[in-house]
C-alpha cells in the first residue's frame, strides 16, 4: 500500500514519520511533483496538481474536520473522501465555546477593563433563563457543544439540516425550522459545515432575528458571517458583541474593521486544533479498515457536501 502525505502549513516531516510507524507494512512519503502513483492520500488543502497527477487513488482523507476546501479542487469522481470526525476536537471546541458564553453572561471583560482601571464594583446577576444558546448544527462538534453548556443550566436550542434529537435541546431543522430557532435564540453559536446553502447564512436578515442583545460565536467558518453585517446590527445596539475565531480571509488583515470593534473577540482559528497524534492514529485505523474492505466512519456525502 503506498501513501502520499500533503499538508498545506503544516509539517509534513513528523505525519509522514507517523504514518509511517502506524502503517509498518505501507510505504509513505511526503507529496512533490511527480511522485509515483499512490493508493491513498491524506491531505490538508493540497494543490490541484497532486489530483491532476494522482489518477489512481483509491480514497482521500482530509485531515481536518471540515472539506470545504477540498471540495473546491477538482477531485477525481467515485473516490470515497473520508474526514476526521472528532479526535480531540470535539472537547476543545465545547470548553471553547463554553468560556466565550460564559464570558459574555458574565460580563468578565467589562470587569476585566473595570479592574484594570482600578474600579471594584458589582454588577447585578443576570437570569440564565434570559441567555438562550443556539447551536447552528448538531454534528459531532456541535452535538457535544450544546450538551456542555447544557451543563451549565443555560437553555440550549439547535438546528440541523435533518430533524435530530439531543438529550435536554430543544431541536429544529431545515429552512421551516430556522427562524423559531433564531426568534428563541440569544447567544447563537455557528458550528455548521461550509456549503452551497450555509454560506453567508449569518447576515443581516438572520442576525436581525435573535433576541435584542443578541451574540454571536462563529467557530465554523469565516464564509458563514457576512462581515459588514455583523458590524452595523452591533452599531445600531441589536446585537452586543461576537466572539470570532474564523474569518474570510485569514489571517485577518490589517485593516478589517473587527479589529477596531471592542466588543468583537478575536481568535486566530484555534478553537480546536486537529491533534497530530489522535488524528494520525485515526486516519490510519481507517486506511487499514478501507483497505479490509471494512465499513469507516467519517466518509463525506460529496452530493450534500460535509
Ligand atoms: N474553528 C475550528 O477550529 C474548527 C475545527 C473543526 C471544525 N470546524 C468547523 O466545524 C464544522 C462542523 O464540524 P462537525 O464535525 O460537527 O460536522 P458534522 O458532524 O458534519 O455536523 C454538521 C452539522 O451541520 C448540520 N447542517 C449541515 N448543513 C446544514 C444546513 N443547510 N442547515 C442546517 N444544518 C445543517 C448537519 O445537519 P444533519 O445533522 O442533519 O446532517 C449537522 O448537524 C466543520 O465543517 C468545520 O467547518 C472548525
Amino acid at each position: 500500500m503506498r501513501i502520499l502525505f500533503s499538508g498545506r502549513s503544516m509539517d509534513s516531516e513528523p505525519w509522514v514519520a507517523a504514518l509511517r510507524e502506524a502503517l509498518p507494512d505501507a510505504s509513505v512519503e511526503a507529496w512533490s511533483p511527480g511522485a509515483a502513483p499512490a493508493d491513498y492520500a491524506v491531505v490538508w488543502m493540497p494543490p490541484q496538481q497532486l489530483f491532476d497527477e494522482q489518477r489512481g487513488l483509491r480514497a482521500i482523507f482530509n485531515a481536518g474536520a471540515g472539506v470545504d476546501a477540498l471540495l473546491s479542487l477538482a477531485l477525481p469522481e467515485g473516490v470515497p473522501i473520508v474526514r476526521i470526525t472528532d479526535a480531540g476536537m470535539a472537547v476543545q471546541m465545547a470548553e471553547f465555546v463554553a468560556q466565550a458564553v460564559i464570558r459574555h453572561y458574565r460580563e468578565l471583560d467589562e470587569y476585566g477593563r473595570g479592574i484594570s482601571s482600578g474600579a471594584w464594583r458589582t454588577r447585578p446577576p443576570r437570569p440564565r433563563a434570559s441567555f438562550p444558546v443556539g447551536i447552528m448544527g448538531l454534528g459531532v462538534l456541535g452535538a457535544r457543544v450544546a450538551q456542555t453548556i447544557g451543563g451549565f443550566d443555560f437553555p440550549v436550542l439547535g438546528w440541523s439540516r435533518t430533524p435530530r434529537t439531543v438529550a435536554g435541546v430543544a431541536c429544529f431543522s431545515g429552512p421551516d425550522g430556522f427562524h423559531a430557532f433564531l426568534a428563541r435564540t440569544r447567544v447563537v453559536v455557528c458550528l455548521l459545515p461550509l456549503t452551497p446553502d450555509t454560506e453567508n447564512i449569518l447576515n443581516r436578515d438572520t442576525l436581525s432575528r435573535l433576541m435584542p442583545g443578541g451574540y454571536v460565536i462563529n467557530v465554523a467558518r469565516g464564509a458563514h458571517l457576512v462581515d459588514e453585517d455583523l458590524v452595523a446590527l452591533i452599531d445600531n445596539g441589536h446585537l452586543s458583541g461576537a466572539t470570532l475565531d474564523v474569518f474570510r480571509t485569514e489571517p485577518l488583515p490589517a485593516d478589517h474593521p473587527f479589529w477596531r470593534c471592542p466588543a468583537i473577540t478575536i481568535t486566530p482559528h484555534v478553537s480546536a486544533r486537529t491533534l497530530h497524534a489522535e488524528s494520525v492514529a485515526q486516519i490510519a485505523g481507517r486506511i487499514l479498515a478501507f483497505h479490509r474492505r471494512e465499513p469507516v466512519g467519517g466518509v463525506v456525502d460529496r452530493a450534500r457536501r460535509y
